[in-house]
């Protein structure tokens, strides 16, 4: 049986890593300014969270919903503290196209409305409602295509306005990435995410912020929403939750009740997945990630701003987008061929940093010299 082939593959097979740092099956070492994705938020295999999986795995590492698993209140509970929305719930699944859909479904069911307002460079994931939301219509099949989603121009205030003048009954949810990830590290605007909040009050729509890629204190806020100063309805979370564990999760208003049978999934929530999720909140805020992730990221993006030969930088915290000339374009595989570091990327010329939160100064100045030695060349 072969691999059903859907990703473009860099000929390399990491066999170890430790922080950010990665090493090969040469035993070449890279640096990591990509996480795996924006996965990794306490850095590869941190011994607090080794020691917290292996310690559960020993003890019992699944079981379903049907009983008491005490580790998933014991989450929310510093899920809460950690995020500052103490008094949201949470639901809790395996991914973040998942937790979209979930968030998505939840609004439906409380205000009994069809009609989801989504932005132009917008990515919520691959299944069916998520990835109707999603600006891509390459990966939107035709049983997953719906009138119920309207795209909108991303920080248009008079669009969203007129939108809502025009049918804002109608309106189930507005959802919205704080900072777009795919899209090309672009920020949802102050002002726009409180015309937000306050269009969704006036209609008594739910504001979704999808903190999938921007959240878990990447940007040096828990969830990159929190710096226009309202609070969403439901916050969508997963990537830097589980630091590669797979585990997701929607954290959700007061105002929402919640009935037997509503949401549900077999894996969301088990032991494992919530040991992981702990280890994780724990080292953030024992370790002050949070602040580092602020400090490091002003940093790299201050020096990066200060570099000719770049079309723009963008972004907050540890969620950076370099955004580059055409004749640039190779730049991102000499910098993992020649210079050893892996970054992301976005269409269709933008590098993109997702390192783990405790990313150290040594490491962002190590990127800096090699990204402006390989730019140079
Ligand atoms: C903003 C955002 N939402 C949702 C998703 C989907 O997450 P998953 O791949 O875990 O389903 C992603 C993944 O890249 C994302 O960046």
């Amino acid at each position: 049986m072969n691999l059903f082939d859907v990703y473009p593959l860099n000929n390399i097979e990491i066999v170890k890593a430790s922080g950010s740092a990665v090493w090969d099956a040469d035993g070449q070492e890279y640096l990591d300014l990509y996480g795996g994705h924006a996965v990794i938020s306490i850095g590869h295999t941190h011994p607090h969270y080794v020691k917290r999986l292996t310690d559960q795995l020993n003890k019992v590492g699944f079981y379903s919903n049907s009983v008491l698993i005490p580790l998933q209140a014991q989450l929310a509970e510093k899920l809460g503290q950690v995020s500052g929305k103490t008094d949201f719930q949470l639901f809790l699944c395996n991914s973040g196209a998942e937790a979209n859909e979930n968030a998505l479904k939840l609004a439906s069911f409380y205000n009994g409305r069809k009609k989801v307002i989504a932005f132009k460079g917008a990515f919520h994931g691959r299944t069916s409602l998520a990835v109707a939301a999603t600006d891509n219509p390459k990966i939107v099949a035709p049983v997953n295509e719906t009138d119920n989603i309207v795209f909108l121009p991303h920080n248009d205030e008079a669009a969203l306005e007129n939108a809502f003048a025009a049918y804002g009954n109608e309106i189930t949810a507005v959802i919205i990435e704080g900072i777009q990830g795919v899209g090309g590290i672009r920020e949802a605007s102050v002002s726009f995410l409180q015309k937000i909040r306050s269009l969704c009050d006036q209609y008594n729509a739910v504001y979704i912020a999808d903190s999938v890629q921007c959240g878990y204190g990447r940007t040096g806020q828990f969830y990159s929403h929190d710096y226009a100063g309202v609070d969403a309805d439901v916050y969508t979370m997963a990537k830097g939750m589980g630091n590669g564990f797979p585990v997701a999760g929607i954290s959700i208003a007061p105002k929402f009740k919640p009935w037997h049978g509503m949401l549900g999934t077999t894996f969301g929530g088990n032991h494992l997945a919530c040991a992981a999720a702990l280890a994780v909140l724990e080292i953030i805020e024992q370790d002050n990630l949070m602040k580092n992730a602020g400090q490091i990221g002003a940093y790299l993006i201050n020096e990066l701003k200060q570099i000719e030969g770049i079309n723009e930088v963008r972004g907050r915290g540890l969620m950076i987008g370099i955004d580059l000339p055409e004749d640039k374009s190779g730049v991102k595989k000499n910098l993992l061929f020649k210079y050893k570091i892996f970054t992301g990327e976005a269409k269709p010329n933008v590098i993109r940093l997702l390192p783990a939160l405790n990313l150290t100064k040594d490491q962002a100045d190590q990127f800096l010299n090699d990204f402006k030695t390989a730019l140079k060349g």
